[in-house]
């Protein structure tokens, strides 16, 4: 016999490590219900955002191109925000690819190559979906925990930017 635990048992006796964080079990549970989702649909932003990177076509492809790629790197950096967070306070996160599917709160996203206005269209969607669970999460951790509130806050304001700069390419006037 050895000692190494299954991953179904070492699911099951996770518990927030409360000493290291002085906050309760149940501030800490918490947490982790309203951060969760949040790191699904960053990582579901990422992998779209490289699928539009890579299909994208058309007069503006290089900025567009370009521009997608730092909306991937953002998801990235917001997605290892909010999981650490959740770590940090002693939970673990489940981000495998199968429940990123299953949970996924993004639009489905057309296949195949794509004039930069439609790819665009479908991003800035992507973020409207994300934004919304974020924002859930700002307003469900108001009264549970002010420091991950505020991990969900600058990934909010990050995310609206990059609708911001994606959007202003569709603009006719
Ligand atoms: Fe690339």
């Amino acid at each position: 016999m050895t000692n190494v635990e299954s991953p179904t048992n070492v699911e099951a006796k996770a518990e927030p490590v409360l000493d290291q964080t002085q906050a309760s079990a149940e501030d800490v549970n918490g947490t982790a219900q309203f951060l969760a989702p949040v790191v699904i649909a960053m990582q579901a932003l990422a992998l779209n955002g490289k699928q539009a990177h890579w299909h994208v076509r058309g007069e503006n492809f290089i900025a567009v191109h370009k521009l997608l790629d730092k909306v991937v790197d953002h998801a990235r950096e917001y997605a290892d925000l909010a999981a650490e967070r959740t770590v940090a306070l002693g939970l673990p996160i489940d981000a495998r690819v199968e429940t990123i599917a299953a949970k996924n709160p993004l639009p489905p996203m057309k296949d195949g190559f794509q004039n930069y206005g439609q790819i665009i269209e479908q991003v800035v969607a992507d973020i409207d979906a994300a934004v919304k669970v974020v924002r859930d999460a700002v307003e469900g951790l108001d009264d549970i925990d002010l420091s991950s509130q505020d991990v969900a806050i600058e990934i909010e304001r990050g995310l609206v930017e990059d609708r911001w700069f994606l959007s202003a390419h569709l603009a006719t006037d």
